[in-house]
């Protein structure tokens, strides 16, 4: 098939390029000129594993391009993906302009049947009201297909995710537009939704709502856990075996961060608030998140006392392995505030250096590990790249003014952390195995 993406983020670019691997003919667009000329000649801009190849195999091929054209895009395409940012207003809603903007361009530059779909996540109804624009700014009459497809893929693992979802949603009005998009990823073998629009973008929000709440339901547990001496991954354990709850997203931290939950956390609850339903679950959920920074500084404090001048070590910058991303990552705050109460923090992170670099002022960013733990009073893991997991730790200890490590994502064994000499703190889980303080 002939497709166009319009918005070449995240989303748009990886979807783009699996279409592209998959046989169709792929142009990917975007207003931003800088972007499109990185990408024309295979360079990508941003991190994420096998993207970088493909895209450049795909180039080779002729079946993906790059343009800052979107008449090329509308007219030379049967499906048109809207893949633009839908960014956080300050009242929590999410901000539209972009998709508006593109329905529009595409209305202006329509001439034939097109299948328009959303594959930003937006608010229920913005189908409707993406129907409504093209409706109102298209020049003749000219029939065309709304639909949703809600993408589900995860930083670090997206084409992965891409290329082998758990499901594909699809909310359409036409038998027309349901034909399209299910002959479009017929090659990927995986179970079908069909649903009505609305449906399908409250499964996007219903979804990553749920997942946001497993995570501060098992952080939740991991406060009670700290308080009486149980083992929050040993609670996880028990429960997961149970097939209605399963292992996934329950494991406890400093809480999550992305570009994704945080955000379409707070686009759900006012959705929710704009139609006339107060949802206190996940206003709860949002605030157990954010707990879970100042528990875990905290700890930091209970165990350093006076934080002034003390040499703090950051393991991880990113809100997640695999990913440079730095979009509300807990190392975030966490960093602002140990600097505010006058440490001194040192820094590693495998990819996301320089984007914290243009982030936060007043902290060192060190080469390795070992670097980031000379002098240091304490070392915190707030990312668990694999990288972190197979440190020398005798090494590691020598390099320490104090044999202390504050573990926000549980990566160690606590005993083996104790047999090395560290004094090792972590979430929900007792230093010592009898549960003991
Ligand atoms: C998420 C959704 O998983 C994906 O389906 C959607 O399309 C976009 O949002 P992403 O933000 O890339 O993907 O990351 P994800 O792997 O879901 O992790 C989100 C956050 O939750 C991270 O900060 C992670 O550290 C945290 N997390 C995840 C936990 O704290 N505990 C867990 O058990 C799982």
């Amino acid at each position: 098939m002939n497709i166009s993406i319009i918005g070449s983020g995240y989303v748009g670019l990886v979807s783009g390029t699996c279409f592209a691997e998959l046989g169709n003919k792929v142009i990917c667009a975007d207003n931003d000129a800088k972007k499109i000329a990185l990408l024309k000649n295979g360079r990508v801009p941003i991190f994420e594993p096998g993207l970088e190849e493909l895209i450049k195999n795909n180039l080779k091929k002729g079946r993906l391009k790059f343009s800052t054209n979107i008449k090329e895009a509308v007219i030379n395409s049967e499906v048109i993906f809207i893949a633009v940012g839908t960014p956080p207003l300050d009242s929590g809603e999410a901000d539209l302009t972009g998709i508006e903007h593109v329905a529009r361009s595409i209305a202006q530059n329509l001439t034939g049947y097109r299948l328009i779909v959303e594959k930003s996540t937006v608010p229920v109804e913005t189908g409707e009201r993406v129907k409504h624009t093209i409706a109102t700014y298209v020049k003749r009459k000219i029939k065309f297909d709304v639909a949703s497809n809600p993408e589900f893929l995860r930083e670090g693992t997206a084409i992965n995710d891409f290329m082998h979802p758990d499901r594909i949603v699809i909310g359409v009005e036409s038998k027309k537009a349901r034909d399209i998009l299910t002959s479009l990823y017929q090659p990927l073998n995986a179970p079908i939704v069909v649903t009505n629009i609305k449906s399908a973008e409250l499964i996007k929000h219903a979804s990553n709502a749920f997942l946001a709440t497993k995570i501060s339901f098992i952080n939740a547990v991991s406060r009670v856990c700290d308080k009486v001496g149980a083992n929050v991954e040993e609670v996880a354990k028990g429960m997961c075996l149970d097939k209605r709850i399963g292992r996934a997203f329950l494991d406890a931290g400093i809480g999550y961060g992305g570009s994704c939950f945080p955000k379409d956390l707070d686009a759900f609850v006012t959705i929710s608030e704009n139609v006339g339903y107060d949802f206190d679950l996940l206003k709860a959920a949002r605030r157990v998140n954010e707990e879970q920074k100042s528990f875990y500084l905290k700890k930091i404090k209970d165990a350093l006392w006076v934080l002034k001048d003390k040499n703090i070590g950051i393991l991880g910058l990113s809100f997640k392995p695999n990913t440079d991303d730095i979009r509300s990552a807990p190392s975030l705050d966490i960093i602002k505030s140990l600097l505010q109460d006058g440490a001194k923090v040192r820094a590693y992170d495998p990819q996301a250096m320089l984007k914290i670099k243009n982030e936060i002022n007043g902290i060192t960013l060190c080469k390795d590990p070992y670097e980031v733990a000379r002098h240091a009073d304490c070392l915190l893991v707030v990312t668990e790249w694999d990288e972190f997991k197979e440190l020398d730790f005798k090494r590691l200890k020598k390099q320490m003014r104090c044999a202390l490590i504050i573990d926000g994502r549980n990566i160690y064994d606590p005993e083996e952390m104790s047999k090395f000499g560290f004094k090792y703190i972590s979430i929900g889980r007792p230093s010592r195995k009898d549960g003991g303080k």
